[in-house]
């Protein structure tokens, strides 16, 4: 569908602001993996960019009560979020930050160009101050009382007790976060862009672009039907983008996070318009459904308005992922940390369940324990893992532990060696559409139609020796060609059977999952199952933590 040779992938940028949990996971980071790395198997130069998201007023509150500077505290979550990434499997290739040096330019060019274009405006705006503090409280440096719950103690834009969120002056018995007196109200000057002004190249681009969704765009469209309200792009404090020739104003978080797509490609390739100005290139944005408004609306709007970069090419939108039923939720325990997962679970456990559960689409899914068990004991480890150990097994007693070689393959055989073409004509689609889900499906569709070709073959009675090679060899393609297909899924399973059969990273490419990647009499070696099934016992351990 979409026919570029250079491509950059990002993943919407998390904020250095807490830990990551399985959610963000399964929205935006392991479907933008999946898909760059298909790109980079099928030979295209793609590369996966994404960057810690460190500016903002939830950061600069968090920092403050904890007794650190913003840049501290946003550098804990970096490293962190920068391992946990790490262990995934997730192959961006940087992963950058929004406080860097590359970031500050590339966000006073755009307010620059956006200003010279004639988008940006200057306006008094109404806003609480703490005379005592002698300073405007943004946002989050204002707590009190969520007027829904009556929970003490919330953000003045946010209850996270009751999860609403809170228009300005709808918090009771309001106070400055750092020395609790009630704030006063004073006007103060901000930036804005005009956002309004985009209005009918953002509706051109929307409706003519085929490879957005089109249940995401329906809705913006609306918005911009109900009237576009011009943004204000500044706030009083020091934590940010400095704007230019101001002092105490920086640039509102949410003006800096994307433009830490273009100046993390930047920081890692030394330039930028290879990718977002290059006709042959293309940018595909993973997002999930809370910050649309952000990808569809305002990014656009302020790539357009500099004139010197392309829209995105898709912008593939997924849903919120619930924990047993309910919302994540850190302060109420109700809460699986990335870090968490990870010491107990192979990584590939959580790509494969999170992909089963994700179709291309904003719609909503739940982790819940006994599903994972469940489809990773009766999917997982009963269909690939166990195909691919039977056969190494079979190939050990039988075979004497190498490739053995094929002669006068009957119909049966060759039919099974047909189906990987067929398979990778069609998962090579689904990939190309982002349907990670269908693509996986397909994979072990085929693993499964292997497994079952030697189920019926029974080589362990087989007296004809050559009939026993020549199902060993045809099942031992199919693990290769899978090697190969689940890669860009699974990429931890696919390096363990390449381990096996002593395939190169080299071999793994697109194009040579059909083919003989590994010549009769290769050696096989450290044969070992690829998944343990998980007990119940592991289920109720981490069931236990949640009610605990
Ligand atoms: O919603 C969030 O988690 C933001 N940190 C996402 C930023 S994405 C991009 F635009 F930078
Ligand atoms: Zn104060």
């Amino acid at each position: 569908m979409l026919d570029f040779s250079k491509i950059l992938v990002t993943a919407a940028l998390p904020y250095a602001n807490g830990p990551l949990h399985l959610g963000h996971i399964r929205s935006t980071y392991l479907p933008a993996d999946i898909y760059a790395r298909y790109q980079r198997l099928i030979g295209n130069e793609c590369l996966y960019i994404c960057a810690s998201d460190e500016h903002g007023t939830p950061i600069v509150a968090s920092a403050e009560k904890e007794k650190k500077s913003p840049e501290q505290f946003a550098r804990h979550y970096h490293d962190k979020d920068k391992e946990e990434f790490e262990k995934l499997g997730f192959s961006m290739d940087i992963f950058h930050r929004t406080s860097s040096k590359e970031n500050r330019e590339m966000t006073q060019h755009f307010f620059n160009r956006l200003n010279e274009g004639g988008y940006i405006y200057q306006k008094e705006v109404a806003q609480a101050y703490c005379e005592n503090c002698k300073r405007f409280l943004p946002d989050r440096f204002v707590i009190g009382t969520c007027p829904y719950c009556k929970a003490e103690g919330q953000y003045s834009d946010y209850c996270d007790s009751c999860g609403k969120a809170l228009g300005p002056g709808e918090i009771q018995d309001p106070k400055c976060l750092v020395c609790g007196s009630p704030p006063a109200t004073k006007t103060t000057r901000h930036y804005f862009l005009a956002l309004s002004k985009f209005a009918p190249k953002l509706r051109e681009w929307l409706t003519g672009n085929e490879n957005l969704q089109k249940e995401v765009v329906n809705y913006v469209v609306n918005w911009i039907d109900n009237g576009l309200a011009d943004w204000d792009i500044s706030r009083d404090l020091d934590w940010g983008v400095p704007v230019p020739g101001e002092k105490g104003m920086v640039f509102y978080v949410w003006f800096d996070a994307p433009i830490g797509y273009v100046s993390s490609t930047v920081a890692f390739t030394g330039k930028w318009a290879e990718f977002w100005k290059n006709p042959d290139s293309k940018v595909v944005h993973f997002i999930g459904k809370d910050i649309i408004y952000h990808h569809f609306l305002f990014w656009p709007a302020m790539l357009l308005g500099t004139g010197e970069f392309n829209l995105p090419t898709a912008i593939p939108t997924r849903g919120y992922l619930n924990l047993e039923k309910r919302k994540f939720s850190k302060s109420k325990n109700w809460f699986v940390s990335l870090g968490d997962f990870l010491a107990e679970f192979d990584p590939d456990l959580l790509r494969y369940y999170e992909t089963a559960i994700t179709p291309h689409k904003v719609e909503d899914a739940d982790f819940a324990w006994k599903d994972f068990q469940a489809r990773v004991n009766n999917e997982l480890v009963a269909n690939l893992g166990n195909f691919v150990n039977r056969t190494l097994v079979l190939a050990k007693k039988l075979s004497d532990s190498k490739i053995p070689e094929p002669k006068n393959l009957d119909a049966r055989d060759k039919e099974l060696l047909e189906l990987i073409g067929k398979k990778k004509e069609k998962i090579s689609a689904h990939f190309e559409n982002f349907f990670f889900k269908e693509a996986q499906e397909e994979a072990f569709f085929l693993s499964a139609e292997f497994n079952r070709y030697l189920s019926e073959r029974e080589p362990w009675k087989e007296k004809d020796g050559q009939k026993v090679s020549n199902c060993l060899y045809v099942c031992l393609r199919g693990i290769s060609a899978l090697a190969v297909l689940i890669e860009p899924l699974l990429p931890f399973s696919s390096k363990k059977i390449q381990g096996m059969l002593s395939i190169s990273p080299e071999q793994i490419k697109w194009d040579n999952a059909e083919l003989e990647l590994v010549k009769p009499g290769t050696p096989i070696t450290n044969i070992a199952p690829l998944y343990s099934k998980i007990s119940d016992e592991q289920v109720e351990k981490q069931q236990a933590k949640l009610k605990g």
